[in-house]
């Protein structure tokens, strides 16, 4: 990795602000429902403990809009870190209030402040100067764990770089050892699965991953569109009727690449959007008017996975079909099933097809599931991600 590490910095005794991101999914009754995220910023914590840093932990949950917001507090995370460290986590009652900065400046050898929710300032997101300098004002030395965020230029992201020598912390250079070394240097033959329900969230990822991949799956939503774009029926499944066009320039650059871009054949149709629709399983240039697709089919499934079972780097985005209902989550579980028989590298792109495989309790096989979703995606579609590139070279 080209940038620096906590590795590469004099670290002892040092006031320390580590930008996390404990953006995770919280019940109605404020429990935390997935802690990935906090278990991943871990290893980082525990080698500044080890350093007898004063470590300030900083994040955004959720999208509060600049102003306090109880149900965006993150008590919760501190409750959770305490456990996982076995240690007292001290939560600040806002982020660069009278409380926050006074706790900062108490803190001693070894303590852990985390401040409240950054973005319960808009200065945050608005990436503002003195806001990053005050942020910055806490400590000695900044460090960047929030992967999931580097996709964003914001204050606690990218701002604060500006003030503090400015490094990364273990688990971004995790992940960029993970997606970065599929991207550069992949062990042929390389496949790349995409779903989800749009091509037009997923148009820089197709378009860069053809450059790369020897093979390109297509399943999700996003099938619908390159199949009306072949002229065919696809009933009332979701489809962009203005990206028919890119669909079919998508498939021309295959041909051009060389690249091998599978679409499904089959597809589980069914009556209406809900759990327990009437359904079958139909060709994909069989769907009737009034149906909807929601799922690969059998037939696909056996396709994909003699195609995948060949690769020796796999890196999946997106689910396959409408994974939240159990009579649709087949082809996406299937996928997930053979991947983690597989001996080669397999790399899950974060967001939704990171929670299949949590789900269906595989995720001990994968070789790295990323933390990031937005950011893994922009990762993916080559982009260059500001919270990466505030940090010293090495
Ligand atoms: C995420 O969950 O993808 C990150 O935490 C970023 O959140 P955001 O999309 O609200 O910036």
């Amino acid at each position: 990795m080209s940038k620096k590490t906590v590795k590469d910095i004099e670290l002892k005794g040092k006031r320390v602000f580590v930008r996390c991101d404990f953006n995770v999914p919280m019940d109605e009754n404020r429990n935390i429902t997935d802690n990935t995220r906090i278990v991943a910023a871990i290893p980082t914590i525990k080698y500044l403990l080890e350093q007898n840093c004063k470590i300030i932990l900083a994040s955004h949950l959720g999208r509060p809009k600049g102003e306090f917001k109880q149900e965006y507090s993150l008590q919760p995370v501190a409750k959770e870190l305490s456990k996982l460290l076995g240690k007292e986590v001290i939560m600040a009652k806002d982020v660069i209030g009278e409380d926050a900065m006074e706790k900062a400046k108490n803190l001693k050898e070894g303590e852990i402040l985390l401040l409240e929710n950054v973005r319960f300032h808009k200065e945050e997101t608005d990436n503002d100067p003195e806001f990053s300098k005050k942020l910055a004002s806490m400590a000695e030395i900044y460090v960047n764990d929030a992967f999931g965020s580097a996709h964003r230029a914001h204050a606690s992201t990218t701002g604060i770089a500006a003030y503090l020598p400015a490094v990364s912390g273990f688990l971004i250079e995790k992940e960029l050892k993970f997606l970065g070394g599929a991207l550069e240097n992949p062990e042929r033959p390389f496949v790349a699965i995409l779903g989800g329900a749009k091509v037009s969230d997923k148009i820089g990822v197709i378009d860069s991953l053809l450059e790369k991949v020897d093979t390109l799956i297509i399943g999700g939503g996003m099938a619908y569109t390159f199949f009306k774009s072949q002229g065919y029926e696809v009933g009332n499944s979701i489809c962009e009727l203005d990206k028919l066009d890119l669909a079919r320039d998508l498939m021309k650059k295959a041909e051009e690449k060389n690249v091998k871009l599978m679409l499904p054949v089959d597809t589980k149709i069914g009556k209406e959007f809900k759990e327990d629709t009437e359904s079958k399983t139909v060709k994909c240039t069989e769907i009737p008017k009034d149906w909807e697709g929601f799922d690969i089919g059998e037939e696909t499934i056996k396709m994909f996975s003699e195609e995948i079972r060949k690769a020796k780097t796999i890196v999946w985005n997106g689910p396959v079909g409408l994974s939240e209902f159990a009579q649709f989550a087949n082809g996406t579980n299937s996928i997930a099933k053979v991947l983690s028989e597989m001996d080669a590298i397999t790399i899950i792109g974060g967001g939704d097809s990171a929670a299949a495989i949590k789900k269906a309790g595989l995720e001990d096989k994968m070789t790295h599931i990323s933390t990031g979703g937005g950011a893994s995606l922009e990762f993916l579609e080559g982009k260059k991600l500001p919270g990466i590139e505030c940090l010293l070279d090495k």
